[in-house]
């Protein structure tokens, strides 16, 4: 058995008396792409926040490539390898796309990553995502699909081993989303990550994915393949209904 590249084990996480995460498990292995739905206030963006060292859980367990990492703060887990995106876009408006890619490869210069097949250069990182085009614009000045490729080229520019996406599709078209589906299995693909995925798009997720999660009052109410949690009568009923088949392309 290997070591999963990220392990929560029995992650609580309280705000005053709300229990925003409530004794969720997660593995992730390197090379996989894994998928977090459920309804608004479910506790997915506190457990990525928990994931990332935000937050301290108030019980439970973290490990980072087996290191155990409960309580450290956020930098420490992001040397571990954990990057993140934020539910609501975090660009600096007045830097360019190619300076905020370089922002990223510097903060992760004092880290020695060599052994992962990683994009180590601004050039590479932008044609990854297919930004070259942009990479002299203040990212201010690209559209929002654009300023959402360029969140997740600042993350991959720590050069991470897992990369954690909070509704990067969110407000995009739906070729636009579909674009965004591709990048995160060439993430996977071409740079080996273990890529933890949380959207609204519930269909095009699910469809990514070859695990999913489904987050409830905090609690886990299923995991599984994406075929067996669309199926499952409990997460049907607690949230996806009719809308989520209407979403099915
Ligand atoms: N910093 C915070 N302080 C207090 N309550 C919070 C905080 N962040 C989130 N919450 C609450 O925790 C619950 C889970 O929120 P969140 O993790 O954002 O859910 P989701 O991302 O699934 O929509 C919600 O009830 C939310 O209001
Ligand atoms: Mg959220």
């Amino acid at each position: 058995m290997t070591t999963p590249a990220l392990a929560a084990r029995s992650v609580v996480v309280r705000f005053g008396g709300l229990t925003a995460v409530d004794g969720v498990d997660l593995d992730v292995d390197d090379r996989t792409v894994v998928g977090i739905i459920g309804p608004n206030g479910a506790g997915k963006t506190t457990f990525f926040n928990a994931l990332s060292g935000l937050v301290t859980p108030a019980s439970g367990r973290l490990f980072v490539g087996g290191a155990d990492l409960t309580g450290k703060p956020a930098h420490v887990f992001a040397r571990a390898g954990i990057a993140r995106t934020f539910q609501t876009p975090r660009v600096f408006a007045d830097m360019t796309v190619a300076e905020s890619v370089r922002f990223g490869l510097e903060f992760a210069g004092r880290r020695r990553r060599a052994e992962r097949a990683s994009l180590a250069e601004v050039p590479a990182i932008l044609d990854f995502l297919g930004l070259a085009d942009s990479a002299a614009l203040p990212a201010r000045a690209v559209t929002p699909a654009r300023q959402r490729l360029l969140e997740i080229g600042m993350a991959l520019a720590t050069r991470p081993r897992i990369l954690l996406l909070d509704e990067v599709a969110a407000g995009l078209t739906h070729a636009e989303v579909e674009k965004v589906a591709r990048l995160v299995h060439r993430c996977r693909d071409e740079l080996g990550l273990g890529v933890v995925w949380i959207e609204h798009a519930v269909a095009v997720l699910l469809d990514a994915v070859e695990r999913v999660l489904v987050l409830h009052q905090g609690r886990k109410l299923a995991e599984g393949i994406p075929s067996a949690v669309a199926r499952d009568p409990l997460v049907i009923e607690a949230y996806l209904g009719d809308g989520a088949a209407e979403a099915r392309p």
